[in-house]
């Protein structure tokens, strides 16, 4: 049995930045500090942060002491409103790439366009997003969802694109709105990572029998990976090497490992070494 690892697996540059963050700030202020949110959709990665002392909390009204890590989905103005009035120290990992749609989502609605966002509505990065235009952005997250809005010729629009979306959709997308003869911006602000990720997994699963994506089963792009790679052969979602059905992994030849952009080396380590051993 051969065991192949994906070109580029595992943490994104956004992910690593807020982790390192988070630490750091626990270890200078020698306490617990907490995010808003957890930093990471992956249960072994939050019970490691724990372990460093950053932990996480839904609500910002229950951080305790004075520091509060945005983690790299962002958040809307309020919450940079909310610390500013209440002299608490933000701590803020939003990913860059996500900083650029949030200046955009607000630089054209107060240049009075409407912001389309092209997401998940119910993903933190989109209501973080949609938080720097009032709440008032267009969201959907393919063409179905957009085939039920209407939209008005009169008005301007800026489209965004949540970092992770796939390339096809904001295409079909941009057709689509084009195709209605409306005022448009497009802004193609899917992230580099997530495609590296993406062509990844393509090209991976197309040479083995078998893909396993390793990453948290809430994490949206974790999830992605594995729709990716359905299409080429058998695949498993894993959240660690304990999830490994190894009877079923023994009946392929081939065995390609993917990860998610929230899934740390130490996972793909333990899976990596788990097969080897087969
Ligand atoms: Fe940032 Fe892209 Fe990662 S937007 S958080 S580098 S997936």
């Amino acid at each position: 049995m051969k065991v192949l690892l994906a070109e580029n697996a595992g943490y994104c540059f956004g992910v690593k930045r807020a982790v390192e963050l988070a630490i750091k700030t626990a270890q200078d202020n020698d306490n617990k500090v907490y995010t808003l949110g957890p930093l990471i959709h992956n249960n072994s990665a939050v019970d490691m942060l724990k372990e460093k002392n950053v932990f996480s909390v839904d609500d910002i009204n229950n951080v305790e002491g004075n520091n509060i890590i945005i983690r790299s989905h962002g958040v809307g103005k309020d919450i940079y409103d909310y610390c500013s009035e209440k002299k608490i120290n933000l701590n803020d990992a939003t990913c860059p790439f996500v900083k650029k749609i949030q200046k955009i989502a607000y630089e054209m609605y107060n240049k009075g366009y409407n912001i389309i966002i092209i997401g998940d509505k119910s993903h933190p990065e989109v209501q973080g997003i949609n938080g720097w235009c009032d709440n008032k952005a267009i969201i959907g997250k393919n063409l179905e969802e957009f085939y039920l809005i209407d939209f008005n010729k009169i008005e301007k629009y800026a489209v965004v694109v949540q970092t992770t979306m796939p390339q096809d959709t904001f295409f079909a997308v941009k057709e689509y709105l084009i195709s209605l003869g409306l005022t448009l911006e497009f802004y193609n602000t899917i992230c580099f990572a997530t495609k590296e990720r993406q062509q990844a997994v393509l090209d991976l699963s197309k040479k083995v029998d078998a893909m396993l994506i390793v990453g948290g089963k809430h994490s949206s792009n974790t999830k992605k990976l594995a729709e990716i790679a359905k299409k080429n052969c058998d695949t498993f979602l894993i959240e660690t090497a304990k999830d490994i059905d190894l009877e079923k992994i023994k009946t392929y030849d081939i065995i390609g490992v993917g990860a998610g952009a929230s899934t740390p080396d130490f996972i793909i380590n333990e899976v990596m070494d788990l097969i080897n051993e087969l």
